[in-house]
């Protein structure tokens, strides 16, 4: 079967897929996934990736390191952020309805290298995103069996620094039982998310209802603590953006809510999984927006009401790191409503952790069905249409992932990488509008170029925000990825000249 009926406009690393040849790949019978999602079920999974480790785990020690009471502010930063990017992911997803999300963007606009290297960066969104989320899985699960009276031994546990090396066994298996559930299709999924969902968002609401009965008003004053100064940091652990500018390190005071919007960025990290469903949406021009602007909006209300409470229920610098929302509870002595809160915690994080990994199968079964990963990972279960080799594949290694590493370090870099790509999405939606203005567009980003140039702005802001080790680490990744991309990648792409050859060649059969 020929692949190519519109050739690439560019050639070389800037090479680009044709809009009309992504779509027309989605329809390859071996490689096409069954259309079955609705804009309540796009919502439903935006909220139920969304809603996470960042408001259950990240508010405690933002509010007691970076902003106190002024959490709140960065929740609203990190949101207003988030939905400049979504108003670009909206109008990319609805001009390009394919499995991807970012990556598939990237490559209908910027050309296959950018494509590439968005594709690389998402691994470290969606793979690490996955295992840090797991790991905050694990932690809820073991504080419950605790309350039962049960332990894991402490080499079962996670990271041990006395003991140098452990082994998280929850995190490993929680990973691996939904990477079982994935392969069976994502309509299983669809109805597990949808009461789990339920769940989560009923505990966030009973932690905004119940605690604003045990707000102190007393706890918001000073609302945004004074900068104070942070003795003995390393460079490497500053903002890259105090290094730049040889600020000495503080933690609080106005500088402080933009350090917190950096970290609490991963709670909103998700929307964009919204547009990886792209494909398998039933009118992706029409739901696919109201998808992704509905679950951000939801999400930012509840995050701001959170950090209010819970600050109000707690002086900032007593909150707890581990589980921030149901110590607040325990501190006002409720230990019952602490229970419900960590078990509704528990359920909503297995969601979040199910959806990252399917966000990241799918975007590298795109990378794999263009041929820049093997293209053995983007053939449909017969029976589930499920891209089961890629799934499997991820999972085992994300489960291994998940049992050897601890969670603060990964999730700057999960920010960092995301944040990447909302600018590459924002560039791209001004490039296509360039290129492909005849482009049926069932939303249109507001405003463009001015708002792009807003979320590029914006983004890197945040990213500027992050620690210094972070961006070595962010770098070191990406340039591996551009290796492997010219070790690979780019012989093996379906844009390649020899590749298209073969394709047109009878005896070929598209693999
Ligand atoms: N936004 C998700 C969370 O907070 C990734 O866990």
């Amino acid at each position: 079967m020929s692949t190519h009926t519109d050739p690439p406009g560019r050639t070389g690393v800037f090479r680009t897929k044709g809009i009309e040849q992504s779509i027309r790949d989605t329809e390859e019978p071996e490689h096409a996934l069954s259309r079955s999602l609705s804009a309540l079920d796009l919502t439903v999974f935006g909220v139920g990736v969304i809603i996470g480790t960042g408001i259950f785990v990240l508010t405690g020690a933002v509010a007691k390191q970076n902003a106190g009471p002024a959490t709140a502010i960065a929740f609203a930063v990190a949101g207003v952020v988030c939905a400049l990017a979504a108003l670009c992911y909206a109008e990319f997803a609805s001009t390009v309805p394919v499995a991807g999300s970012a990556y598939t963007f990237a490559f209908a606009s910027l050309g296959e290298l950018p494509a590439w290297i968005i594709g690389w960066d998402l691994v470290l969104e969606f793979a690490l995103g996955t295992a840090v989320v797991a790991v905050g899985w694990s932690g809820y699960v073991r504080s419950l069996l605790d309350n039962v009276g049960w332990q894991l031994p402490d080499a079962l546990s996670g990271t041990n620094h006395t003991f140098g090396f452990a082994f998280d066994l929850l995190a490993f298996l929680l990973v691996l039982v939904l990477t079982g559930v994935l392969v069976l299709g994502m309509k299983l999924s669809a109805r597990v998310t949808t009461v789990v969902v339920a769940i989560k968002v009923g505990v966030v609401l009973l932690v905004i209802v119940a605690g604003a009965f045990f707000i102190k008003v007393s706890n918001y004053s000073p609302f945004i603590p004074p900068a104070v100064k942070t003795e003995g940091a390393s460079g490497l652990q500053e903002p890259l953006i105090q290094v730049l500018f040889g600020y000495a390190p503080t933690n609080f005071g106005v500088l402080g809510i933009f350090t917190a919007a950096s970290v609490v960025f991963f709670a909103f990290i998700g929307f964009d999984v919204v547009a990886t469903a792209a494909e398998e949406t039933k009118l992706p021009q029409r739901d696919m927006p109201r998808g992704i602007l509905g679950s951000l909006v939801i999400c930012t209300t509840l995050y701001v009401a959170v950090s209010i409470v819970v600050t109000g229920m707690q002086h900032y610098s007593e909150l707890s790191i581990d589980a921030p929302l149901a110590d607040a509870f325990k501190a006002t002595g409720h230990p019952w409503y602490a229970g419900v809160i960590s078990f509704g915690a528990a359920v909503g994080l297995t969601t979040v952790c199910m959806i990252l990994l399917l966000g990241q199968t799918r975007v590298f079964f795109a990378m794999s069905r263009d041929g820049l990963l093997p293209r053995f990972f983007s053939r449909v279960h017969p029976r589930y249409r499920t891209p089961y080799r890629a799934t499997v594949l991820l999972g085992v290694v994300i489960a291994i992932i998940a049992g050897f590493t601890s969670i603060e370090e990964l999730a700057t870099l999960v920010n960092i990488g995301t944040l990447f790509a909302f600018v590459v999405v924002a560039i791209g939606v001004v490039i296509l509008r360039r290129t492909r203005p005849d482009l049926p567009r069932a939303f249109r980003t507001p405003l463009v170029p001015w708002l792009p140039i807003a979320s590029v702005a914006a983004s890197v802001w945040l990213m500027l925000n992050l620690p210094t080790e972070t961006w070595l680490r962010f770098g070191i990744w990406m340039v591996l990825g551009v290796l492997v991309y010219f070790w690979y990648g780019r012989r093996h792409s379906r844009l390649d000249p020899h590749q298209i050859a073969s394709a047109d060649s009878p005896s070929d059969e598209v693999r």
